[in-house]
């Protein structure tokens, strides 16, 4: 039963950096065209869009993962025990952040996908206007960019954490500097995601 849990909660973590975090890094840089104009954007969501097996491709590497690590994540956002007493003030305000984000991305992911890529399924193409419209709600930009910047957060504090739960950052100084190397990938993904997200908007 432990070690079934320990397994489990291994994939939870695995899925959430690969294939999860990698695609959000190339969702945000895709995006980050937009930043060159319309054609620019129009034309890397276009060979995104033409990718062979794309359907099949979008369910293996970001439907199921990101489904098993929001169900499994929504599971330990409400059970997990505060189990990491020992870093301190400031961890155990990443801890509870990481949860909450996590919370908050499902509901933000449940509706970006249905107005993005279902809409899509149902005939609207997805390009430059389609987003620029979406964004004319000043409502609308709020979320997108509590959104972004919580996607940004939960990614980068969850590298931390993963770099912990994988051995990778061991002695309380290297995660010290685990600490400030994902402050830095915090803002420079948050940077990209949030000009992109300007770029939409006129
Ligand atoms: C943009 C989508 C997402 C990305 C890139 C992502 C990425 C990650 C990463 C890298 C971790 C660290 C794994 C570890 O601690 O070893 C993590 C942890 C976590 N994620 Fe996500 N995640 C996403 C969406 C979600 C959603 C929708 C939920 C739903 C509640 C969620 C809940 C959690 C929880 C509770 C943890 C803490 C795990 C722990 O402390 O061991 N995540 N996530």
């Amino acid at each position: 039963m432990a070690e079934n849990d320990f397994a489990w909660h291994r994939l939870h973590s695995l899925l959430g950096v690969i294939p999860v975090g990698l695609f959000l890094i190339v969702h945000l840089t895709v995006n980050f065209q937009a930043t060159k104009g319309s054609d620019a954007f129009n034309q890397a969501a276009s060979f995104m869009e033409h990718l062979p097996y794309l359907l099949f491709l979008e369910i293996v590497l970001i439907y199921l993962p990101i489904l098993y690590h929001a169900i499994y994540g929504i599971y330990m956002a409400f059970t997990a025990k505060n189990n990491v007493g020992n870093f301190g003030f400031f961890r155990n305000w990443m801890f509870l952040l990481q949860r909450l984000s996590g919370l908050f991305l499902v509901i933000f992911l449940a509706w970006h996908v249905w107005e993005t890529r279902v809409a899509m399924a149902l005939g609207t193409p997805l390009n430059y206007e389609m987003m620029a419209h979406l964004l004319t709600n000043p409502w609308m930009i709020a979320f997108y960019m509590i959104g972004i910047l919580s996607a940004v957060f939960h990614f980068s504090n969850g590298l931390w954490s993963f770099c912990v739960h994988w051995g990778i950052l061991v002695s309380p100084h290297s995660q010290r500097i685990g600490t400030y190397v994902v402050a830095v990938i915090f803002v420079l993904l948050g940077y990209v995601g949030i000009r992109a997200l300007f770029a939409f908007i006129a």
